[in-house]
């Protein structure tokens, strides 16, 4: 199904920022009636809007609870219109294990997996009231593969496409298009200071607007699953026919990058 984005109110959240600040210039150039731009980040909302222009608007809202979300969704819906694409793509990186402090665990939990839930709870029976409407999950490549070096990061972005899957097939049929954006490494302030991107640095880092042009082709296309790290899905295939020789490998990309920080990545072939 193709989507169009002329005239629609677009959603962008953690737009202040990285893909989110790209996908909100790259969104704009198809003439969409407007785009909200949502972050935690006041400062990097207005700058962004400010960037596009007069169709694009700044909105502050922190997205790890549900009050959060649907204040933010009321305010839009107030301001713009009814929300006709929304682009979940705020996210947090946390390095560490069992050790992380469960505190640490649930902010992680609720910024890269619930806030999904909670846009869908608030925005399907609205969309499909009016027809449809269209959701572009940034997930990432740790999300089909895992995060050496972080095990919130690992979990809660299986649970982002793992969501993104269940929307797609639970509310498909009623006009709701889902798309994934699984990356590798990207040059963000999320990888800033890990030289080359760390362990998911692997493969090659990508600009914020070459994902950006990515996410928005597929969303156009009404493409399920972007890969703009194509190799993820070789990666993704070998980690499905041959788990523990997908794991060896990853051990050993474990040893080598202890302590790396990034996005995630594969062996290729052990
Ligand atoms: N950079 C990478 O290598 C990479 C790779 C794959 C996936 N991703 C994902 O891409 C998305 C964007 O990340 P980025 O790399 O552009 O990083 P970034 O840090 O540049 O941008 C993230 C934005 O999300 C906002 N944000 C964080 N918590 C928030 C909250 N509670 N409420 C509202 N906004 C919040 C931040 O203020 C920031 O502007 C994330 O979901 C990330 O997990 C990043």
């Amino acid at each position: 199904m193709n989507v169009e984005l002329a005239g629609c109110n677009v959603v962008v959240t953690g737009g202040g920022s990285g893909i989110g600040e790209a996908l909100c210039r790259h969104v704009a150039q198809h003439r969409p009636a407007a785009v909200a731009v949502v972050d935690v980040n006041a400062q990097g909302a207005r700058q962004t809007a400010a960037r596009i222009g007069p169709i694009a608007h700044p909105f502050t809202a922190d997205l790890s609870s549900e009050d959060g979300m649907t204040g933010v969704i009321d305010d839009i819906t107030a301001e713009l219109g009814p929300i006709d694409v929304w682009c979940g793509n705020a996210g947090i990186f946390t390095f560490g294990g069992f050790d992380v402090p469960t505190e640490a665990w649930e902010q992680s939990w609720n910024v890269n997996v619930m806030a999904h839930v909670w846009a869908a709870r608030h925005l399907v029976p609205q969309m499909v009231e009016r027809g449809g409407g269209t959701f572009v999950i940034t997930a990432s490549a740790a999300g089909l593969l895992a995060q050496i070096g972080s095990a919130p990061y690992s979990i809660t972005k299986h649970a982002a496409v793992a969501f993104a899957e269940w929307l797609s097939i639970t509310h498909g049929d009623e006009g709701i298009g889902v798309t994934v954006v699984c990356p590798q490494a990207v040059a963000t302030a999320m990888t800033a200071g890990v030289p080359g991107g760390g362990v998911a640095g692997v493969d090659g880092m990508l600009s914020a607007d070459e994902v950006a042009a990515a996410a928005v082709d597929g969303l156009l296309a009404g493409t399920f699953l972007v890969l703009p790290h194509p190799e993820v899905a070789t990666y993704a295939r070998r980690r499905a026919e041959d788990p523990q020789r997908w794991l060896a490998g990853m051990r050993r990309l474990q040893q080598r990058f202890v302590g790396g920080v990034g996005e995630t990545t594969d062996p290729g072939a052990p």
